[in-house]
């Protein structure tokens, strides 16, 4: 079909065809199609949303526009993946547990997006640490460690880096089909046979609602398990960050002291609980995700991990070799009372500001910089008390701590919202 009359047929609120939505994506990835068709196209789905069928064959169609892994030959492989958050460090402790307690973790991530973080940036503060793997690494890793994780190859559904670059300056992330494609359409080609979700729901995650989360996570499962893959989705609040230390350096030393033990409760609850639905995923028994953590396996697992990557592991005995920037600035409480807010995005852009994050493609970031949160919501304050060290050196501090003052509201009182609010399985 030409591209006009594609762009009319989705901008008239019609169906595409499946074979249609297959050589438009093909074209896509061949450069054949001019970035404006491809951004009004974009619009038009916005606009008039895609029906189930549209959205299985347009995923489909992005997972194998490029390499298809096949991880058939390595076992019980899992898969975890976030929809985006602040301060979500979760990849970093649930891949060792899930390791641990026998299932196989050989998984690509991407770097961080606007203000969320990417697990690639969190891994590569370690000295040492190499993201970059042959496909023969990557495998003989899984098969070695049971555990691997590597940046996100470009030959992997190349459609949607096109895809999401576009949407990205089009205004056209939040869109359910688009946003479940994008996820799914890597997941698949990335190969694991079971697939953890986190959908994040609140100010700093993509989706504000949790009726928007929910019908997000059912898309999901659906179009993993037509695919023929095992797929659950653990809903989650991202009103707060999770967890306390937000940047790079600051939340690997944060996962190395959960897997420890002396993590902080939400990151460690939401961990067991995605931990806990992989494992059940590939039929081993939920409760191994506990027994992995508490007995230090997971622990001894993310050593093993951290060496075999090039890592240097005696971070993981002493996480504060990790080294976070030398300037220490703080946020301090105006007023007597209890923490009501501590708004995600504004902690998120905070950190993008000092430089932990890009604010284009392909950006150094430094993985020094970042946030730790003394206090979160709940808590109670009393005036000029400790709300936040800020790790900086020259860059965007005054903004930060600008943000950050405006990230925390101080107030008569106010309980922490629950954490894992829902889990969506397959019927
Ligand atoms: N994460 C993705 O990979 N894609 C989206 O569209 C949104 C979040």
């Amino acid at each position: 079909m030409h591209p006009v009359e594609f762009i009319r047929e989705k901008r008239d609120g019609k169906a595409h065809r499946p074979e249609a939505i297959e050589a438009w994506i093909r074209a896509i990835v061949r450069d054949e199609v001019p970035d404006y068709q491809v951004a009004a196209w974009l619009m038009a789905v916005f606009f008039q949303g895609m029906t189930r069928e549209e959205t299985f064959a347009l995923t489909e169609a992005m997972a194998h526009s490029g390499e298809v892994l096949d991880l058939s030959q390595l076992g019980p492989t899992v898969d975890k993946h976030s929809s985006g958050g602040v301060g979500d460090k979760a990849s970093l402790v649930v891949a060792p547990i899930l390791a641990a307690a026998g299932a196989v973790v050989a998984k690509m991530s991407g770097r961080g997006l606007a203000h969320t973080g990417g697990t690639i940036d969190k891994l590569e503060s370690i000295p040492g640490f190499r993201t970059e793997l042959s496909k023969e690494e990557f495998f003989r890793l899984a098969r070695e460690v049971g555990l691997v994780i590597a940046a996100q190859s470009a030959d992997l559904a190349p459609a949607d880096g096109k895809l999401y670059a576009l949407r990205d300056v089009t205004a056209t992330v939040e869109s359910e089909p688009l946003i479940a494609s994008s996820i799914m359409s890597k997941k698949l080609a990335a190969g694991a046979r079971a697939i953890a979700l986190d959908v994040k729901v609140g100010k700093g995650a993509f989706l504000k609602t949790l009726e928007a989360a929910r019908s997000l996570a059912e898309l999901m499962v659906e179009i993993g398990e037509r695919a023929g893959r095992r797929v659950a989705a653990v809903l989650s609040q991202m009103d707060q960050p999770l967890g306390r230390a937000v940047g790079n350096a600051i939340e690997v030393q944060e996962a190395i002291r959960t897997l420890a033990g002396e993590g902080p409760e939400d990151l460690t609850e939401l961990s067991l609980a995605l931990a806990a639905e992989g494992l059940r995923l590939v039929g081993i028994p939920e409760e191994r995700a506990r027994e992995a953590l508490e007995s230090g396996a997971a622990l001894a697992k993310f050593r093993q991990f951290v060496a075999a990557q090039g890592g240097d592991p005696r971070v993981v005995d002493e996480p504060e070799r990790l080294s976070l920037a030398p300037g220490v600035a703080e946020v301090r409480a105006n007023a007597d009372g209890v923490v009501a807010e501590l708004d995600a995005y504004r902690v998120g852009l905070a950190v993008l500001r000092l430089g932990g994050g890009r604010e284009k493609k392909g950006e150094p970031i430094d993985h020094g910089v970042g946030v730790y949160l003394e206090k979160k919501i709940g808590d109670p304050v009393r005036e000029g008390e400790l709300l936040a060290r800020v790790y900086h050196r020259e860059k965007g501090l005054s903004e930060a701590l600008a943000l950050l003052r405006d990230a925390y509201q101080i107030g008569a009182g106010a309980e922490p919202p629950p954490l894992v609010l829902e889990v969506v399985r397959a019927p």
